[in-house]
């Protein structure tokens, strides 16, 4: 029987970053993954080859507005086949990288689904570890949808739509969140009508909303149709494709739409079936997720959770804090996440970004706080490029501390990091306002809305 430091279940971003964190501190550790290639949902069916098809599809879009730069494309022609290849490469090379890590830093990786006979014990097929530590980081899975079959070819999650073989004629997305968004805008690019059916009101819940109603008018701009406040109800297979019944929230009404594929797109749920918690007595909340202490100890000594299976948001950045601040507190260190820091981002055209405290989260909680507002059609290098959709806005206690950071627009993913630090080290709107920003450049906008938050932007 071989014997581990720590075991960890799962190779996603949470698990395979804690193991390599926790070889590097000295510990001997085994990662155990039942998928064949290392990187979890994240790096196989989600963040990466969303990302890489998000960015073909952009190109491909892009030639249709070249016109305007003085630039004429004919003939410009879609092969699938190559954009799915290239997107299977991406994930490939990453996945294999993985392993080399493993290899570079003394982790044994184990291929197999594992579950835990007792504290202590990680079982895979036949084979039984023995474990000082267990740190079960095994993620997430789409949440179906009761009364409708998901098969992956017409019915699909995020999973089959980042493999479809065609660009259907009509897609449509239920649930205006994350996934849907950035999915949605894959087909609509490659040349799909896409229609979102969203339950709520509004799209993207739990972004400010006022970002969140800048990033329906730009895609709404991009060809996405929204219907919100319908949800669905089922979907029947006809001869000519999908027929979807949807019920228009609090109305007493039906409405039918007619689509070629449909992409389930309503949340995720944890995954921790198998792996024997019932019988070890590790507690889980109503929703299915493990309950940990703030060193990620379940209600079971030496067995940790971390990443999209606790509670928190279901983030893979999230989950790579989570599991090293998990095991540098096992190696004696002081691990530690702040959760009020913790950036989203949507890779849409335009991108959403955000950080901290929404204006409605503050507004229910009774928080005095000012507010800051930039948008990029007064930027001068989002003027330059074209990219003039949305804004930065910054939220604040009356003192200037920032407690929030919203963005809609071009790079917006790469613009909240100015902002998340400045909330790392409780930095004031002062602070980033008086920082130097290079011009002209998208950047400026943050301290635009900064300068706004204090009364006194220039260039609005
Ligand atoms: P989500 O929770 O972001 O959005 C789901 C949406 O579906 C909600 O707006 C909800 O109101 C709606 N909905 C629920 N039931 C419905 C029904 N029956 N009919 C119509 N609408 C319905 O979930 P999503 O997009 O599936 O993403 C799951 C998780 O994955 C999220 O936690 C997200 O953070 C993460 N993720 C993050 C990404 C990123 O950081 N770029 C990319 C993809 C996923």
């Amino acid at each position: 029987m071989s014997a581990f430091d720590l075991i960890v279940i799962g190779g996603g971003p949470g698990g395979y970053v804690a193991a390599i964190r926790a070889a590097q501190l000295g510990l001997s550790v085994a990662c155990i993954e039942g998928r064949g290639a290392l990187g979890g949902t994240c790096l196989n069916v989600g963040c990466i080859p969303s990302k890489a098809l998000l960015t073909s599809s952009a190109k491909f879009a892009e030639l249709k507005h070249l016109s305007s730069h003085g630039v004429s494309v004919e003939g410009a022609s879609l092969d699938l086949g190559a954009m799915m290849g290239r997107k299977d490469k991406v994930v490939g090379d990453l996945t294999k990288g993985i392993a080399f890590l493993f290899k570079k830093n003394g982790v044994e990786h184990i291929e197999g689904w594992a579950s835990i006979p007792a504290p202590g014990q990680v079982k895979v097929g036949d084979d039984v570890y023995e474990a000082k530590n267990i740190l079960i980081a095994t993620g997430s899975e789409p949440t179906p949808l009761p009364g409708v079959e998901i098969d992956e070819v017409d019915v699909v999650s995020s999973t089959g739509a980042l493999k479809l073989d065609r660009v259907p004629d009509h897609l449509v997305v239920i649930g205006a969140g994350v996934i849907g968004l950035e999915l949605g805008q894959v087909w609509a690019r490659l040349g799909a009508k896409v229609t979102v059916v969203e339950y709520l009101d509004r799209i993207l819940p739990g972004i400010d909303g006022e970002i969140a109603k800048l990033s329906q008018r730009a895609l709404s701009k991009r060809g996405l149709k929204f219907q919100l406040g319908r949800a669905l109800k089922s979907i029947d297979k006809t001869d000519a494709g999908l027929s979807l019944t949807v019920d228009r929230v609090g109305k007493d009404k039906e409405e039918t739409i007619e689509a070629d594929n449909v992409l389930i797109a309503i949340g995720r749920r944890p995954v921790t079936r198998g792996l024997g918690l019932d019988d070890l007595g590790v507690a889980v909340n109503a929703r299915g997720f493990i309950e940990v202490d703030g060193a990620f100890q379940t209600s079971v000594p030496g067995i940790y959770a971390i990443g999209d299976c606790v509670p928190g948001p279901m983030l893979a950045h999230k989950a790579e804090e989570d599991g090293v601040a998990c095991v540098e507190t096992l190696a004696g260190q002081h691990g530690h996440v702040d959760y009020n820091t913790v950036p989203g981002v949507v890779y849409t055209d335009p991108e959403v970004a955000s950080v901290g405290l929404t204006e409605e989260a503050l507004k229910e909680a009774g928080t005095d706080y000012i507010s800051g507002k930039f948008t990029f059609m007064a930027n001068s290098r989002a003027r330059s490029t074209g990219e003039t959709d949305g804004a930065v806005k910054v939220l604040a206690s009356p003192e200037g501390t920032i407690l929030g950071a919203h963005i809609c627009g071009a790079h917006g993913g790469d613009l909240i990091a100015e902002l998340v630090l400045a909330m790392t080290k409780g930095a004031t709107v002062e602070e980033v306002a008086r920082t130097c920003h290079a011009h002209p450049a998208l950047g400026e906008a943050v301290k635009e809305a900064c300068l706004d938050a204090l009364g006194r932007a220039i260039h609005a």
